[in-house]
Protein backbone atom coordinates (compact mmCIF):
# COMPACT_ATOMS: atom_id res chain seq x y z
CA UNK A 1 0.00 0.00 0.00
CA UNK A 2 3.05 2.35 1.23
CA UNK A 3 6.31 1.79 -0.25
CA UNK A 4 8.92 4.11 0.37
CA UNK A 5 12.70 3.06 -0.46
CA UNK A 6 15.58 4.32 0.20
CA UNK A 7 14.23 8.24 0.43
CA UNK A 8 17.03 10.72 0.61
CA UNK A 9 16.17 14.50 0.73
CA UNK A 10 17.88 17.62 2.05
CA UNK A 11 15.63 20.83 2.47
CA UNK A 12 17.85 23.36 -0.11
CA UNK A 13 19.32 26.25 1.74
CA UNK A 14 18.23 29.79 0.77
CA UNK A 15 21.83 31.67 0.61
CA UNK A 16 21.68 32.45 4.75
CA UNK A 17 20.78 29.17 5.81
CA UNK A 18 22.91 26.07 5.03
CA UNK A 19 21.37 22.73 3.52
CA UNK A 20 19.65 20.69 6.05
CA UNK A 21 20.05 16.82 5.07
CA UNK A 22 16.81 15.32 6.77
CA UNK A 23 16.03 11.94 5.44
CA UNK A 24 19.37 9.41 4.37
CA UNK A 25 17.87 6.88 2.82
CA UNK A 26 14.35 5.93 4.93
CA UNK A 27 12.84 2.34 4.10
CA UNK A 28 8.93 2.15 5.21
CA UNK A 29 6.21 -0.49 4.07
CA UNK A 30 2.47 0.20 5.09
CA UNK A 31 0.25 -2.63 4.60
CA UNK A 32 -3.21 -2.05 4.13
CA UNK A 33 -4.96 -1.64 7.10
CA UNK A 34 -2.32 -1.62 9.42
CA UNK A 35 -1.61 1.40 11.77
CA UNK A 36 2.17 1.88 12.13
CA UNK A 37 3.32 4.57 14.34
CA UNK A 38 6.84 5.96 13.53
CA UNK A 39 8.86 6.74 16.53
CA UNK A 40 11.86 9.63 16.53
CA UNK A 41 13.19 12.87 18.64
CA UNK A 42 12.18 15.67 17.44
CA UNK A 43 13.41 17.31 14.35
CA UNK A 44 14.66 14.15 13.09
CA UNK A 45 12.45 14.56 9.86
CA UNK A 46 8.98 12.98 10.71
CA UNK A 47 7.04 15.76 9.05
CA UNK A 48 9.06 15.73 6.16
CA UNK A 49 8.21 12.05 5.67
CA UNK A 50 4.84 12.63 6.00
CA UNK A 51 4.42 15.75 3.71
CA UNK A 52 6.11 13.82 1.37
CA UNK A 53 3.28 11.11 1.26
CA UNK A 54 0.82 13.80 1.06
CA UNK A 55 2.42 14.79 -1.96
CA UNK A 56 3.05 18.25 -0.50
CA UNK A 57 6.81 18.09 -0.91
CA UNK A 58 9.23 16.24 -3.24
CA UNK A 59 12.27 14.13 -2.52
CA UNK A 60 15.79 14.28 -4.18
CA UNK A 61 16.11 10.01 -4.29
CA UNK A 62 14.62 6.76 -3.56
CA UNK A 63 10.60 5.84 -4.37
CA UNK A 64 7.82 6.99 -2.71
CA UNK A 65 4.83 4.91 -3.80
CA UNK A 66 1.00 4.18 -2.77
CA UNK A 67 -0.44 1.44 -4.44
CA UNK A 68 2.60 1.13 -6.33
CA UNK A 69 2.46 4.33 -7.71
CA UNK A 70 5.01 7.19 -7.65
CA UNK A 71 3.35 9.90 -5.30
CA UNK A 72 3.41 12.93 -7.29
CA UNK A 73 0.92 15.23 -5.76
CA UNK A 74 -1.91 15.13 -3.16
CA UNK A 75 -4.81 12.58 -3.59
CA UNK A 76 -7.91 11.79 -1.98
CA UNK A 77 -6.63 8.47 -1.25
CA UNK A 78 -4.79 10.12 1.57
CA UNK A 79 -5.21 13.04 3.93
CA UNK A 80 -3.32 14.71 6.46
CA UNK A 81 -4.16 15.62 9.64
CA UNK A 82 -1.61 18.30 10.86
CA UNK A 83 -0.30 18.81 14.74
CA UNK A 84 -1.34 22.98 14.89
CA UNK A 85 -5.09 21.38 13.66
CA UNK A 86 -4.48 24.35 10.74
CA UNK A 87 -8.32 25.05 10.64
CA UNK A 88 -9.77 27.98 8.82
CA UNK A 89 -10.52 30.74 11.16
CA UNK A 90 -12.99 32.42 9.64
CA UNK A 91 -14.84 29.18 8.62
CA UNK A 92 -17.68 26.92 11.19
CA UNK A 93 -16.80 23.33 11.98
CA UNK A 94 -19.18 22.06 8.80
CA UNK A 95 -17.53 24.59 6.65
CA UNK A 96 -13.70 23.05 7.77
CA UNK A 97 -14.90 19.75 7.47
CA UNK A 98 -16.37 20.33 4.49
CA UNK A 99 -13.20 22.32 2.81
CA UNK A 100 -11.96 19.38 0.97
CA UNK A 101 -15.42 18.87 -0.19
CA UNK A 102 -16.10 21.76 -1.42
CA UNK A 103 -12.18 22.53 -3.61
CA UNK A 104 -13.77 18.75 -4.98
CA UNK A 105 -16.79 20.98 -6.39
CA UNK A 106 -19.33 18.99 -4.02
CA UNK A 107 -23.15 20.16 -3.70
CA UNK A 108 -23.72 21.99 -0.95
CA UNK A 109 -26.33 19.86 0.26
CA UNK A 110 -24.11 16.65 0.48
CA UNK A 111 -21.19 18.59 1.84
CA UNK A 112 -23.64 19.54 4.70
CA UNK A 113 -25.00 16.06 5.23
CA UNK A 114 -21.31 14.45 4.96
CA UNK A 115 -20.31 17.20 8.00
CA UNK A 116 -23.01 16.09 9.94
CA UNK A 117 -22.48 12.90 9.88
CA UNK A 118 -18.63 13.49 10.96
CA UNK A 119 -19.71 15.91 13.25
CA UNK A 120 -21.56 13.23 15.17
CA UNK A 121 -18.75 10.39 14.46
CA UNK A 122 -16.52 13.05 16.71
CA UNK A 123 -18.98 13.65 18.65
CA UNK A 124 -19.34 17.51 18.35
CA UNK A 125 -22.71 17.29 18.12
CA UNK A 126 -24.06 20.73 19.17
CA UNK A 127 -21.14 22.73 17.53
CA UNK A 128 -21.86 22.49 13.94
CA UNK A 129 -22.03 26.52 13.70
CA UNK A 130 -19.14 26.98 15.87
CA UNK A 131 -16.08 28.71 14.90
CA UNK A 132 -12.38 27.06 15.56
CA UNK A 133 -11.70 30.07 18.50
CA UNK A 134 -14.79 28.97 20.76
CA UNK A 135 -13.49 25.36 20.38
CA UNK A 136 -10.80 23.31 23.05
CA UNK A 137 -7.94 21.84 21.17
CA UNK A 138 -8.99 18.78 21.36
CA UNK A 139 -12.29 19.80 19.84
CA UNK A 140 -9.97 21.45 17.04
CA UNK A 141 -8.50 18.22 16.87
CA UNK A 142 -11.85 16.18 16.04
CA UNK A 143 -12.30 18.76 13.21
CA UNK A 144 -9.00 18.38 12.01
CA UNK A 145 -9.90 14.58 11.82
CA UNK A 146 -13.37 14.94 10.90
CA UNK A 147 -12.03 16.89 8.39
CA UNK A 148 -9.48 14.33 6.84
CA UNK A 149 -12.36 11.71 7.09
CA UNK A 150 -14.81 13.65 4.83
CA UNK A 151 -12.80 12.64 1.66
CA UNK A 152 -13.04 9.22 2.70
CA UNK A 153 -8.89 8.32 2.31
CA UNK A 154 -8.11 5.10 2.66
CA UNK A 155 -4.99 6.67 4.09
CA UNK A 156 -4.65 8.54 7.24
CA UNK A 157 -1.69 10.63 7.98
CA UNK A 158 -0.93 11.84 11.76
CA UNK A 159 1.14 14.40 12.17
CA UNK A 160 1.93 14.17 16.05
CA UNK A 161 -2.18 15.06 16.45
CA UNK A 162 -2.48 15.19 19.50
CA UNK A 163 0.84 16.46 20.61
CA UNK A 164 -0.38 20.26 21.84
CA UNK A 165 -3.22 18.90 23.79
CA UNK A 166 -2.92 18.00 27.80
CA UNK A 167 -2.83 15.03 28.73
CA UNK A 168 -6.20 13.56 29.19
CA UNK A 169 -7.83 15.37 26.39
CA UNK A 170 -4.86 13.98 24.52
CA UNK A 171 -5.42 10.05 25.69
CA UNK A 172 -9.47 10.96 24.54
CA UNK A 173 -8.19 11.45 21.25
CA UNK A 174 -5.95 8.21 21.19
CA UNK A 175 -8.88 5.96 22.19
CA UNK A 176 -11.09 7.56 19.16
CA UNK A 177 -8.33 7.23 16.68
CA UNK A 178 -8.02 3.43 17.64
CA UNK A 179 -11.72 2.92 18.22
CA UNK A 180 -12.00 4.95 13.90
CA UNK A 181 -9.14 2.75 13.09
CA UNK A 182 -10.84 -0.84 14.39
CA UNK A 183 -14.29 0.18 12.76
CA UNK A 184 -13.25 1.87 9.08
CA UNK A 185 -9.97 -0.58 9.02
CA UNK A 186 -8.47 2.51 7.80
CA UNK A 187 -4.71 2.44 6.88
CA UNK A 188 -3.12 4.62 9.49
CA UNK A 189 0.36 5.96 9.54
CA UNK A 190 0.97 7.85 12.76
CA UNK A 191 4.58 10.24 13.54
CA UNK A 192 5.41 11.35 16.92
CA UNK A 193 8.14 11.81 19.08
CA UNK A 194 6.23 10.01 22.23
CA UNK A 195 7.34 6.27 23.15
CA UNK A 196 3.87 6.35 24.79
CA UNK A 197 1.75 7.45 21.98
CA UNK A 198 3.70 4.66 19.38
CA UNK A 199 3.41 1.78 21.84
CA UNK A 200 -0.02 2.64 22.76
CA UNK A 201 -1.30 2.96 19.17
CA UNK A 202 1.03 1.07 16.84
CA UNK A 203 0.55 -2.48 15.27
CA UNK A 204 3.58 -1.51 14.25
CA UNK A 205 6.17 1.03 15.63
CA UNK A 206 9.59 2.42 13.45
CA UNK A 207 12.30 3.71 15.32
CA UNK A 208 13.83 6.70 13.25
CA UNK A 209 17.26 7.80 14.47
CA UNK A 210 18.43 11.74 14.73
CA UNK A 211 18.35 13.62 11.59
CA UNK A 212 19.37 12.71 8.84
CA UNK A 213 16.57 10.15 9.78
CA UNK A 214 16.74 6.58 8.60
CA UNK A 215 15.00 3.98 10.04
CA UNK A 216 16.72 2.05 13.17
CA UNK A 217 14.78 -0.49 14.14
CA UNK A 218 11.00 -1.77 13.14
CA UNK A 219 9.57 -3.68 16.12
CA UNK A 220 5.98 -5.73 16.19
CA UNK A 221 4.08 -4.87 18.86
CA UNK A 222 2.43 -7.89 19.12
CA UNK A 223 -0.34 -5.92 21.67
CA UNK A 224 -3.84 -7.01 21.02
CA UNK A 225 -6.40 -5.38 19.30
CA UNK A 226 -8.99 -3.84 19.86
CA UNK A 227 -6.92 -2.54 22.63
CA UNK A 228 -8.12 -2.56 26.00
CA UNK A 229 -8.35 0.23 29.12
CA UNK A 230 -5.63 -1.32 30.94
CA UNK A 231 -2.46 -2.01 28.08
CA UNK A 232 -0.42 0.73 30.48
CA UNK A 233 -0.45 -2.38 32.92
CA UNK A 234 0.36 -4.76 30.13
CA UNK A 235 3.55 -6.60 31.02
CA UNK A 236 4.39 -6.70 27.33
CA UNK A 237 3.52 -2.78 26.84
CA UNK A 238 5.61 -1.87 29.76
CA UNK A 239 8.38 -4.08 28.18
CA UNK A 240 8.25 -2.35 24.71
CA UNK A 241 7.90 1.14 26.22
CA UNK A 242 11.24 0.37 28.23
CA UNK A 243 12.88 -0.76 25.00
CA UNK A 244 11.93 1.89 23.47
CA UNK A 245 13.18 4.58 25.56
CA UNK A 246 16.43 3.02 25.71
CA UNK A 247 17.19 2.96 22.19
CA UNK A 248 16.29 6.72 22.00
CA UNK A 249 17.67 7.99 24.87
CA UNK A 250 21.00 6.12 23.00
CA UNK A 251 20.32 7.22 20.00
CA UNK A 252 20.17 10.99 21.40
CA UNK A 253 23.21 11.25 23.30
CA UNK A 254 25.86 9.86 20.99
N1 LIG B 1 11.27 23.79 4.37
C1 LIG B 1 12.36 23.62 5.12
N2 LIG B 1 13.53 24.23 4.81
C2 LIG B 1 14.65 24.06 5.53
N3 LIG B 1 14.71 23.25 6.62
C3 LIG B 1 13.60 22.61 6.97
C4 LIG B 1 12.36 22.75 6.26
N4 LIG B 1 11.42 21.97 6.86
C5 LIG B 1 12.04 21.39 7.90
N5 LIG B 1 13.33 21.77 7.98
C6 LIG B 1 14.31 21.28 8.95
O1 LIG B 1 14.42 19.89 8.75
C7 LIG B 1 14.55 19.23 9.99
C8 LIG B 1 13.47 18.18 10.13
O2 LIG B 1 12.21 18.84 10.23
P1 LIG B 1 10.85 18.05 10.45
O3 LIG B 1 10.62 17.15 9.30
O4 LIG B 1 9.82 19.08 10.72
O5 LIG B 1 11.17 17.18 11.76
P2 LIG B 1 10.20 16.56 12.88
O6 LIG B 1 8.82 16.60 12.36
O7 LIG B 1 10.72 15.18 13.12
O8 LIG B 1 10.36 17.41 14.10
C9 LIG B 1 14.52 20.29 11.05
O9 LIG B 1 15.84 20.60 11.41
C10 LIG B 1 13.87 21.46 10.37
O10 LIG B 1 14.31 22.67 10.91
MG1 LIG C 1 7.14 17.47 13.05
Amino acid sequence: MISIVGCRKTHRGDGRQPPVPVLDGVDLEVRPHEFVAVLGPSGCGKTTLLRILAGLEGWDSGEVRVHGRPVSGPGTDRALVFQDFALLPWATVTDNIAFGLELRGVARAERTAVANRLIDRVGLNGFARHYPHQLSGGMQQRVGLARALAVEPEILLLDEPFGSLDSLTRRGLQEDVLRLHHETRKTVLLVTHSVDEAARLGDRVVLLGPRPARVIETIETGLPRPRPDDIGSDRRFVALKEHLWNRLKALTSR
